[in-house]
């Protein structure tokens, strides 16, 4: 299949990692949320070295969400510290207006949640068109069947396995039900696109999450929480990948 140079759809997230798109390899995304933010690129440096994929980034407008984060300045801040691709994940309402300044800032991956979007395929067609990986977010209460009609406008899905708002909190369950039944969705229309699960996840529950179809494993508080957050991401790699 022949290839454009430069920037396309799938650049920067294919770049750095030839398995992007394919569902296969386990991806670690650590959320800088539970990071130290006076210590940001000390952080992400660590996460690094243990082998993270993407970089989670959780922006909050105290409306969608109930909890104010950052901005795109610190986006564009990251993007000088690492060439680890950011995944910036938008709990806020009316995402359209705030979307270019994201990939402008340096996002390689937005996703919207399909809750704050009543325009979803409008959204997704936005994101795709500066170049950048459009994901559709659904909250743990939200039905995956409601994506069906968007999931060849989709470039991945996140799952919330908690509510949005806070790092820290506890792992609901039955969103790994939401997972298979979303696997089953995209098998059967052979669509082959990362299934991403965002909130409360940590070695004791990855495993599980993986083999309900995850493939991109968001994970704050276990990782920036625990004593050494490199050897942290070594081990949730390693659980993940686990035969
Ligand atoms: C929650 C955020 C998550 C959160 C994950 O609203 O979207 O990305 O930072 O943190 P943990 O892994 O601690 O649940
Ligand atoms: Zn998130």
């Amino acid at each position: 299949m022949k290839q454009k140079k430069g920037k396309t759809r799938a650049g920067p997230l294919a770049r750095t990692n030839p398995g992007a798109g394919t569902g296969k390899r386990v991806r670690i995304a650590p959320s800088i949320l539970s990071a130290d933010f006076a210590h940001l690129a000390e952080e992400v440096r660590r996460v690094e070295e243990g082998g993270a994929a993407l970089l989670h980034v959780d922006i909050m407008d105290g409306h969608f969400a109930p909890n104010l984060t950052i901005g795109p300045p610190v986006v564009e801040a990251l993007r000088r510290v690492t060439s680890l691709p950011l995944d910036v994940h938008l709990m806020i309402e009316e995402p359209d207006r705030y979307i270019p300044v994201f990939v402008e800032a340096g996002a390689a991956m937005v996703s919207v949640h399909c809750e704050a979007c009543p325009h979803l395929h409008r959204t997704l067609h936005l994101i795709r068109s500066l170049g950048t990986q459009a994901g559709a977010a659904v909250n743990p209460s939200t039905a995956v069947s409601l994506l069906e009609p968007v999931l060849d406008d989709t470039d991945f899905i996140l799952l919330m396995s908690v509510n949005p708002g806070f790092g820290g909190q506890k792992f609901i369950p039955s969103t790994l039900d939401k997972a298979k039944a979303l696997r089953k969705l995209l098998r059967a229309r052979k669509r082959s696109i990362p299934i991403e699960m965002d909130g409360g996840l940590g070695e004791a529950n990855v495993r599980d999450a993986v083999k309900a179809g995850v493939s991109i494993v968001v994970a704050g508080s276990s990782v920036f929480g625990a004593p050494d957050p490199a050897e942290a991401v070594r081990r949730l790699r390693a659980e993940a990948q686990r035969k």
